[in-house]
């Protein structure tokens, strides 16, 4: 199932609606200001900190408001120099296709540019600054690599913090009164403290449990246990599938109990809905996918555990360099089936070895004769006559429930 992301349908539409960091909200206006007022500065504003910080959001809301045309180029995307020319070069230097609007360009994660990949890459992206009539805005997690050191020097570095927790749990219990849901502040508080000032993870975490509900009581974020693992294997699944980059994916090998198995399987279930419709990233998903398996039983069975790397990269950035991927939809990830029908296979085998072992008692017949001399003639007699057949499993000391659980 998917719906519209809350990520994208709250994204600030005005500047003053993007939460926290007034510092750099106040630093990043004074920039825009100078370009309305002539000459910048510095003619490119670097925008650095942790995901889900803001910093996208504020050039959109930025854009929106004061209704200037956004260009907007993923660095990490832009695979050739030559495409990155292509799309920004003639926008950075021609008027505006809307007459005399001003323009805004967004270099979207340039620490994503891959020096090695990309020849050039960020030598274009310098002579894009030099020659640019517009406002150029790049963003970055991590502006501290050497190799953007050039880049740095031209740019209005602005660093947007990690988001505080009275922050986060601010949006979401807005977003849930605009949703109409109606959320225990204690389960916001969890959200908010599990996303550590990522907004965007915490967002995406109140749509996972809003879904098909309309109340979020603190059982709902964690029921028995299961349900509090199933929430942290959600947002694991979700790393890997949505990484923007396939390094990210490797991120969830931090996690200090990763339980690669269960993983494994996890994927297994959902490459398929987040990767709809793109077939040929679902077969590239599964392709990885399949490798991490082989990898994984070789290391098992021959005891090789040099291979565990092999297979945990296989698993995250493998699955996640999945080619063309769609982009991001929201999906609510569900538990593997493999597991539930093992699980209720393995329930159905406990009931039959209860059954079998009364009966063998009662009549003094191994288990085996039970099963397969005993059990047949009671269920055609059940099947014909069933009060006869309540009769004779009463008499065994069986009830019928558990006769039924464990032969139908
Ligand atoms: N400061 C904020 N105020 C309001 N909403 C925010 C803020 N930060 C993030 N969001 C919400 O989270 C989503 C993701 O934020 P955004 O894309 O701006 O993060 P980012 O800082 O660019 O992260 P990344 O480094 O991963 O690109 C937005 O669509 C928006 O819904
Ligand atoms: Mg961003």
């Amino acid at each position: 199932m998917s719906l519209v992301p809350w990520t994208e349908k709250y994204r600030p539409k005005r500047v003053d609606e993007v939460i926290g960091n007034p510092d750099a909200k106040r630093k990043f206006v004074a920039w825009l200001n100078s370009w309305i007022r002539g000459k910048p500065a510095k003619k490119a504003a670097l925008l650095y900190g942790p995901p889900g910080s803001g910093k996208t959001s504020i050039v959109h809301a930025a854009a929106y408001q004061f209704g200037w045309e956004l260009i907007e180029t993923n660095a990490s995307d832009v695979r050739s120099s030559a495409a990155l020319r292509r799309r920004v070069f003639s926008a950075a230097t021609q008027g505006s296709i809307f007459g005399a609007r001003s323009k805004i360009i967004l270099l979207d994660e340039v620490d994503g540019v891959n020096p090695r990949e990309d020849h050039g890459g960020l030598r274009t992206i310098l002579e894009l600054i030099e020659i640019s009539q517009y406002p150029i805005v790049l963003t970055a997690n991590n502006p501290w690599d050497p190799r953007l050191r050039e880049l740095r020097s031209l740019c209005e570095l602005i660093e947007f913090r990690r988001l505080k927790k009275r922050e986060v749990m601010k949006v979401l219990a807005e977003i849930c009164r605009r949703e109409g849901v109606d959320c225990d502040r204690a389960v916001l508080s969890a959200i908010a403290s599990n996303a550590r000032g990522d907004l965007r993870a915490a967002i995406n975490d109140l749509q996972s449990l809003a879904m098909g509900r309309k109340r979020i009581s603190l059982e709902d974020l964690n029921i028995l246990g299961l349900r509090a693992e199933q929430a942290t294997m959600f947002e694991i699944v979700r790393s890997i599938l949505t990484a923007r980059r396939p390094e990210q994916a490797l991120g969830v090998l931090r996690l200090p109990s990763l339980d690669y198995e269960m993983l494994l399987q996890w994927l297994n279930e959902n490459i398929i809905f987040q990767y709809s419709p793109s077939l040929k990233a679902i077969s590239d998903g599964y392709d990885a996918l399949s490798w991490a398996d082989i990898f994984l039983a070789r290391m098992r069975r021959r005891q090789k555990w040099v291979l565990l790397p092999y297979a945990l990269q296989l698993m995250t950035a493998g699955v996640a360099s999945a080619r063309e991927k769609p982009p991001f939809k929201f999906v609510k990830y569900s538990f593997p089936e493999k597991l539930r029908r093992l699980s209720s296979l393995r329930n159905k085998r406990e009931n039959m070895k209860r059954v079998l072992t009364t009966i063998s008692q009662k009549l003094h017949v191994s288990t085996r004769v039970a099963l397969l001399e005993v059990i047949p003639y009671i269920k055609i007699i059940y099947e014909n006559d069933t009060s006869n057949a309540k009769n004779i499993l009463n008499s065994l000391g069986i009830s019928e429930r558990e006769f039924k659980a464990a032969f139908y």
